[in-house]
C-alpha cells in the first residue's frame, strides 16, 4: 500500500526521506520516488529522482544523480493501475507543482476532461489530474493556498496528498479525506508521513489529521483547516513505546486502525480491478491473468472459510445475477469429504485473506487434482495459495493485523464484484452502459465508506447497549443474509457475545422461538427490492419483543419510522455495492461491544490470524 513522506526543514533531506520510506516498507510497494525543491543559483528549482522496484535502487538512483535541498515529499507506490514503472511512480510533476497521493480521486476523468484543452498530461493516472489543477488554478491568480484549496474542493473520492510548489520554499501542503496522514513537529522544522512509523526517526510529537482536513507546513509554523476551510487545532499525541505501538497510530487497536482505513484498501482493490477513467473492468490481460475465461466455463465453486466464506456467499449472488454464472459456495472444511460431483469445464476459487488456511489450502489442491482450473484471491500474494494456483488474484488490502477480519473481507467483496462484473461482460450479460453504471458505483466506494464511518459515535451508544445481553440475532435478505452471518461472526469472535446470523425469511421456522422481551436483532436492510419482505419479518420479531437496530438507508428509515429501537442510516449506495458499504457499521458495532466488555480485541482467546491447521 502506496506510502507518503515529507520534510519543510532547515537541513537536508534527501537522507531522511529515503530512511521515512524505509520505514514505510512493511506497507508493500513496487516503485519509490522523491521530489526535492534544489536552491539552486538561478533560485528553487524542482526536481525529482524516481525508481522501480525496491528502494535500494531509488537510492543508486540519487547516488548517481545527487540532489538535494531543505523541502522535499517521498512516496512508495502500490501500482494498482498503470503497471509499476517509472513513469508511473510518484511525485507527479505539473508546471509549479510536485505531487504525492494515496487513494483514488473519484471525479479525476470529468476534471481532466475539463483541463485537456489547456494541460499536456503525461499518464493516464488520476494523481497527476489533481497536480494540474493546482497549477492551473495559480496561472490564473491564485496564491498556492489558494490553489490548494481550491483543488481539493473539487475532488470527492479517498485520498492524501502531500505537494510542494517551485517558489515556494517554505511551504509544504497536505490533505486527508479517507487515506490517514499525519504531521510530525520537529526543533525548527516539520513533517507529513502516511503513519507515524514513516515519522518515527523525526518526531514522536504527531498530529493525526482528520477527515477533510488540509495543512500547510513551515519550518516554524503548522496550520491546519477542516473541510468548510475553517482554522482548527487538532491535538498532538506523543507516540513512544516500540514502532509496533506506533502502528497502530492514534488508534487504540488495531481492528480499529484498519476499519478505518478501508476507503484506502477498498480504493486500492478497485484501482487494480477497475479503469475507473474508461468506466469497465479490467480485462484478463490486463490483470495478467490471460486465459482466465469466464466464457465457456460451466461452474464456478468458491471455497473458503470464516469471514471469506461470507464473502463468497455474497459473490455467489453476484456471479448468478450479472453473469448467470452457476455458482457453489462450500466451506472448506466441509468441501473435499463430501465428494463434490465436479465438472472439469469449473473453476475453483479459494479466498484467503492470509493465503495459508490449511482447510482452504487442501480444497485447493483436491480441485488441482481432479484436473480443475484454480484461483486464489489473497491479500499476500507470496502464500502458498498464491504460488500453488493457477491464477492468483490480489485483494491489495495491505497488512491485517487484528485477528478479525475487517479491510481484508471488503477488499474481497471488492474483488469478487470487480469478477463478477468482469464475468458478464464476457458472457455477454452485461453490455457498455451496464458496466459503466456499475464500474461508476465501484468507484464511489471509498467515499460511501468515509461518510459510513461517520456513524461511528452512534454505533459506539448502541455497542454499549449490545454489550450487556448474552444473545443477539442478526438478520438480512439477499446479498444482506451472508453480511448477517458475518455480522453475527464478528460480535462472537470478539466480544465472546453468543450471536446468530440468519436469513431474514428463516426466522419463522423456528429461530423465532427465541425471542423474547428485549432480545436484540439487527437487521440489515437498504431501500432495495426484498426490503418490504425484510421488514415484514422485522415486524413478526418486534411483536414478540425483540430490540431491534435496523441498519438502512434514508428511503428505508422513512418507511420505518417507530418500528426499531435504533435506526441506523447508511449513505444511499446502488445495490449490488451495498454490503462493502453495510459491513462499516456490523464492524463497529462488535468492535465497540467488545471494547465495552473489555476482551482482547485485538488477540481474542482462542483464536489465531491465520489457521493453519485442519
Ligand atoms: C475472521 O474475522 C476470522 N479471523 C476468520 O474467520 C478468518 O476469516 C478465517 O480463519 C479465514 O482466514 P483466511 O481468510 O486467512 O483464509
Amino acid at each position: 500500500m502506496c506510502g507518503i513522506i515529507g520534510i519543510v526543514g532547515n537541513q537536508a533531506v534527501t537522507d531522511r526521506l529515503i530512511e521515512g520510506l524505509k520505514r514505510l516498507e512493511y506497507r508493500g510497494y513496487d516503485s519509490a520516488g522523491i521530489a526535492i525543491m534544489e536552491n539552486a543559483v538561478s533560485g528553487s528549482v524542482l526536481s525529482r529522482r524516481r525508481a522501480e522496484g525496491k528502494i535500494h535502487n531509488l537510492v543508486e538512483r540519487v547516488a548517481k544523480e545527487p540532489v538535494d535541498g531543505n523541502l522535499g515529499i517521498a512516496h512508495t507506490r502500490w501500482a494498482t493501475h498503470g503497471i509499476a514503472n517509472e513513469n508511473n511512480a510518484h511525485p507527479h510533476f505539473a508546471g509549479r507543482v510536485g505531487l504525492v497521493h494515496n487513494g483514488i480521486i473519484e471525479n479525476f476523468t470529468q476534471l481532466r476532461d475539463g483541463l485537456k484543452k489547456v494541460r499536456k498530461f503525461q499518464t493516464q493516472t488520476d494523481t497527476e489530474v489533481v497536480a494540474h489543477l493546482i497549477d492551473e488554478a495559480m496561472k490564473n491568480g491564485a496564491s498556492a493556498q489558494e490553489a490548494f484549496a481550491k483543488t481539493i474542493g473539487q475532488l470527492t473520492g479517498a485520498f492524501a496528498l502531500g505537494v510542494v510548489i517551485e517558489g515556494e520554499d517554505q511551504q509544504l501542503f497536505a490533505a486527508r479525506r479517507g487515506s490517514p496522514l499525519a504531521i510530525g513537529l520537529g526543533d525548527g522544522e516539520n513533517y507529513i508521513g502516511s503513519d507515524a512509523i514513516a515519522l518515527a526517526s523525526l518526531s514522536q510529537k504527531i498530529i493525526y489529521l482528520e477527515e477533510g482536513d488540509w495543512a500547510v507546513l513551515t519550518t516554524d509554523s503548522v496550520k491546519i483547516f477542516d473541510a468548510d476551510n475553517a482554522p482548527v487545532e487538532r491535538p498532538i499525541t506523543m507516540v513512544s513505546g516500540s514502532l509496533a505501538a506506533a502502528e497502530k497510530g492514534n488508534y487504540k487497536h488495531y481492528m480499529l486502525k484498519e476499519i478505518y482505513e478501508q476507503p484506502e484498501t477498498v480504493g486500492r482493490t478497485l484501482t487494480h480491478y477497475i479503469d475507473a477513467f474508461n468506466h469497465r473492468v479490467k480485462t484478463p490481460e490486463e490483470l495478467e491473468l490471460e486465459t482466465l475465461d469466464f466464457k465457456n466455463l460451466e461452474r464456478v465453486t468458491l471455497i473458503a472459510c470464516g469471514t471469506a466464506a461470507y464473502a463468497a456467499y455474497v459473490a455467489k449472488y453476484w456471479f448468478e445475477q450479472l453473469a448467470d454464472l452457476p455458482t457453489d459456495v462450500d466451506i472448506a472444511s466441509e468441501f473435499r469429504y463430501r465428494r463434490p460431483a465436479l465438472s472439469q469445464n469449473s473453476m475453483a476459487i479459494a479466498v484467503s485473506q492470509s493465503g495459508e488456511t490449511a482447510d482452504t489450502l487442501a480444497a485447493l489442491r483436491y480441485c488441482q487434482k481432479k484436473g480443475l482450473k484454480t484461483a486464489a484471491l489473497v491479500n499476500q500474494m507470496t502464500s502458498t495459495m498464491a504460488r500453488e494456483s493457477d491464477y492468483a488474484m490480489p485483494i491489495n488490502a495491505g497488512p491485517e493485523i487484528g485477528v478479525a477480519s475487517t479491510k481484508a473481507f471488503t477488499s474481497q467483496l471488492t474483488a469478487l464484484l470487480s469478477l463478477a462484473i468482469s464475468s458478464g461482460v464476457q458472457r455477454g450479460h452485461i453490455d457498455k452502459k451496464r458496466e459503466t453504471e456499475l464500474t461508476d458505483a465501484l468507484t464511489q466506494i471509498p467515499r460511501l465508506i468515509t461518510e459510513t464511518l461517520a456513524l461511528e459515535p452512534e454505533i459506539e451508544t448502541l455497542a454499549h447497549d449490545l454489550s450487556k445481553t448474552e444473545n443477539a440475532f442478526y438478520m438480512g435478505r439477499g446479498v444482506h443474509f451472508p453480511l448477517a452471518l458475518e455480522g453475527a461472526l464478528k460480535l462472537k469472535e470478539i466480544s465472546y457475545i453468543h450471536a446468530e446470523g440468519y436469513a431474514a425469511g428463516e426466522l419463522k421456522h423456528g429461530p423465532i422461538a427465541l425471542i423474547e422481551e428485549g432480545t436484540p436483532v439487527v437487521v440489515i436492510a437498504p431501500y432495495d427490492e426484498l426490503f418490504e419482505k425484510t421488514v415484514s419479518n422485522m415486524q413478526e420479531v418486534a411483536t414478540r419483543g425483540a430490540k431491534i437496530t435496523l441498519i438502512t438507508d434514508e428511503k428505508g428509515a422513512a418507511h420505518t419510522a417507530g418500528m426499531a429501537h435504533a435506526t441506523l442510516v447508511c449513505p444511499e449506495t446502488q445495490s449490488e455495492s451495498a454490503p462493502i458499504v453495510y459491513a462499516i457499521p456490523i464492524q463497529l458495532l462488535a468492535y465497540h461491544a467488545a471494547v465495552h466488555l473489555g476482551t482482547d480485541v485485538d488477540q481474542p482467546r482462542n483464536l489465531a490470524k491465520s489457521v493453519t491447521v485442519e
